[in-house]
């Protein structure tokens, strides 16, 4: 009974902890945010949930009271207003007194290439992708650097690869990885630490959100078998692991990192067998 005590305390103090600590999401009304939103919970975190579709986040503040029983801040609005920004900080150091992470996760992907993307789609997935990930670390850093905090930036394999066709959005996620690099290097003074993860095809609405239609979006993930060394499209909550362990002190050495979630995808090279 006591070696099983024992193992047990030394397992859980290895185990991530965020009890104590303050975690703003981005975009956790859905997909990869939503997910993250549960597992930040369920290592006791106090979190504030932002997203545009208020019933959508109702549903994710429930399941995380389901796993941590402390009630989330949720925070309706639309990042590409800056009132929006500045009040989603503001209300977290009114609700929890500071800030110790930042996930910023919120993203859209639009379809077209060189030729027909029109200048109104490039700047609305630049507003969203890069402008208001600029802006919003911009109003939490002066509080991150007082709790010595993390920022983890969602990219893409579209922001370290190359691909046709959704040309905006690999700009505005190769922007993401540039900035994760910089910022990383321009808070490192101050101990605050800034890095990204980079999921490859993750199942979640953003593709057909993004245009696909059922049909291509079924092709689309049984392509993704052979576009991914593991052989298929990785799960919300293996992009959320690594989120959450980007945020944690088990990274306390890593900063300007960008982390490949994607099953090998960075790692592979277009190749053609001879039969
Ligand atoms: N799924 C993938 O295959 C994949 C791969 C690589 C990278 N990513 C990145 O992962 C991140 C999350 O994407 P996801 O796949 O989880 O997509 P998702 O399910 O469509 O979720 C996107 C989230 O961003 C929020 N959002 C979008 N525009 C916003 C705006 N203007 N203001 C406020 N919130 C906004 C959405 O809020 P509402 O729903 O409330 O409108 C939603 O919560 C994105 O940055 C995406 O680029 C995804």
């Amino acid at each position: 009974m006591q070696v099983i005590s024992c193992c047990f305390t030394v397992c859980h103090s290895r185990m991530m902890n965020f009890a104590g600590k303050v975690v703003l999401i981005t975009g956790a009304s859905s997909g990869i945010g939503a997910e993250t939103a549960v597992h930040f919970a369920r290592l006791g975190a106090d979190l504030v949930l932002a997203g545009r579709n208020a019933g959508a986040l109702t549903k994710v503040v429930d399941a995380c009271l389901e796993q941590g029983k402390r009630t989330p801040l949720a925070v309706t609005g639309n990042l590409e207003e800056d009132k929006h920004v500045k009040s989603l900080v503001k209300s977290t150091i009114e609700r929890f007194k500071k800030l110790d992470v930042l996930v910023n996760n919120a993203g859209i992907l639009e379809m077209g290439n060189i030729e027909n993307t029109s200048l109104e789609q490039y700047d609305r997935i630049f507003d969203v992708n890069v402008r208001s990930v600029y802006n919003l670390t911009m109003q939490a850093v002066p509080h991150l650097t007082k709790t010595k905090g993390t920022i983890v930036n969602v990219s893409s394999i579209c922001g370290v690869r190359s691909f046709p066709g959704v040309l905006a959005y690999c700009m505005s996620k190769a922007t993401i990885e540039q900035f994760t690099r910089c910022v990383a290097l321009e808070l490192a003074p101050n101990q605050v630490r800034v890095n990204a993860v980079s999921p490859g095809v993750i199942v979640t609405p953003i593709q057909k959100r993004g245009g696909l239609s059922d049909t291509a979006y079924v092709h689309f993930l049984e392509e993704a078998k052979a576009t991914h060394a593991l052989g298929r499209p990785g799960e919300v909550s293996e992009v959320a692991e690594a989120i959450t362990f980007l945020a944690s002190e088990k990274s306390s050495f890593i900063t300007g990192d960008s982390l490949p979630i994607d099953g090998g995808r960075h790692a592979m090279c277009p190749r053609v067998y001879a039969s």
